[in-house]
């Protein structure tokens, strides 16, 4: 009898430890997801062999780009100015605002496709992807948080150790771990899936207002918003005029007078829904848009780009269809992708307008 109890006691004992055994495996084992470069795309700029995507690493990504706890107050995640259904854009706001109320000098760009760029922010002053989240964190009129608090944060709550540990194999919480996470959020939203795409794969037709439009782009427009990321990632003066805050674009980072007012050109992937527009969101429809390359710009002006100094004209209903064309690159299951989207509850903060 004694030594069945203790059989038994035993056996228990192996099997619990088994069993945590094998939790704690589970617990280790990271689900790699591979990145899927759309078919015709260049091979994107991030090297992921560095930093491997996996299911866990991409969670604990989105917890952290949904949580306002990597702001000062608390209250600004990165996700309050790079909003889901704004394609990750600010919606309506000119000027992203943060902590205290206070006024960005710039419009916060549409975060897609971001694994395809070697620069990054209106004047490319961000060269990498995986530093480019500590601007905003440190920025005294965005997030306006120092490092070293964020990361004591994280440490003082456990779901975040768990993370961690999940994503990374133990439960350190460093900078360069938190910074690859939330990269591994960042490089997975690729939009690819518009009208256009699937026109392009053969699987939708365009209508004839929208080829037509799209006769115009090829025309006017391709030569910088070059397919398929409708950007060459390169800077061009577009014809903007100095702002209030004497923003000078790429001349900022190199000093250089033949970089003056200019600006990387955004992508035009959603930007139906990604307004205001330009590097400090002045102008408020793509109707406009289209009167600033049309109308506005002074063709005279030598530092304009030599793709603009030839006078754009287009009638108006060639106008409008360029609009139309411009809305065959909304990418609705982008937009609408629960995976991307804050997780519920809502972390204080997300919802800011
Ligand atoms: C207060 C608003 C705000 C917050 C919060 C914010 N951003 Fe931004 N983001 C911007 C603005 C504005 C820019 C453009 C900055 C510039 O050009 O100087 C930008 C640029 C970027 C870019 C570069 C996009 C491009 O096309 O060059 C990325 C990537 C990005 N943000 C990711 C993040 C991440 C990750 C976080 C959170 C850690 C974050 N942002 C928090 C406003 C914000
Ligand atoms: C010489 C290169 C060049 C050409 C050609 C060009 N663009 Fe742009 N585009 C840019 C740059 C650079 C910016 C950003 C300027 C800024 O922020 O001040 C821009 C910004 C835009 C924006 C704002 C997007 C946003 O997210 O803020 C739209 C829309 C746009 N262009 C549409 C067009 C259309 C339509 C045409 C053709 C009629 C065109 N562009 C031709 C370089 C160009």
């Amino acid at each position: 009898m004694k030594t069945r109890i203790t059989i038994s006691t035993l056996l228990l004992i192996c099997l619990s430890a088994l069993l945590i055994g094998s939790e704690s495996a589970i617990s280790f084992e990271q689900h790699p997801i591979p990145f899927k470069t759309p078919k015709g795309w260049p091979k994107p700029v991030y090297k992921f062999k560095n930093n491997k995507l996996t299911e866990e690493g991409f969670e604990l990504g989105k917890k952290l780009f949904y949580d306002g706890r990597l702001s000062k107050n608390g209250e600004f995640s990165c996700g309050s100015c790079h909003q889901p259904f704004a394609a990750f854009a600010h919606f309506d706001h000119d000027l992203s605002h943060g902590v205290n109320d206070q006024l960005s000098t710039r419009n916060a760009p549409a975060i897609i496709n971001v694994a395809w760029m070697k620069e990054m922010h209106w004047d490319g002053a961000i060269n990498h992807i995986e530093v480019q989240p500590l601007a905003p964190i440190t920025h005294p009129s965005e997030m306006g948080e120092q490092l070293d608090s964020v990361l004591q944060k994280l440490k003082n709550d456990t779901s975040y150790v768990r993370m961690f540990k999940e994503a990374f194999g133990s439960p350190e919480i460093n900078s360069q771990r938190m910074l690859r996470a939330l990269t591994q959020f960042v490089a997975s939203l690729v939009s690819s899936n518009s009208k256009f795409d699937r026109y392009k794969r053969g699987e939708t037709k365009l209508t004839d207002y929208e080829l037509k439009g799209y006769q115009h782009f090829k025309t006017h427009c391709s030569s910088c918003h070059k397919e398929p990321l409708f950007t060459d990632n390169e800077f061009h003066n577009n014809g903007q005029k100095l702002n209030r805050f004497n923003d000078l674009g790429r001349m900022k980072v190199t000093g250089n007078v033949a970089d003056s007012l200019k600006f990387k050109t955004p992508t035009l992937r959603n930007v139906q829904i990604t307004y205001p527009y330009m590097h400090d969101g002045h102008i408020y429809s793509l109707s406009q848009v289209i009167e600033h390359y049309t109308r506005s710009i002074d063709t005279l002006n030598t530092a304009l780009d030599p793709a603009l100094r030839k006078k754009i004209n287009l009638s108006k209903k060639e106008k409008m269809e360029l609009v139309y064309f411009l809305y065959t690159l909304t990418d609705s299951s982008l937009i609408n992708n629960p995976r991307f989207a804050a997780p519920r509850p809502l972390t204080k903060g997300h919802d800011h307008r």
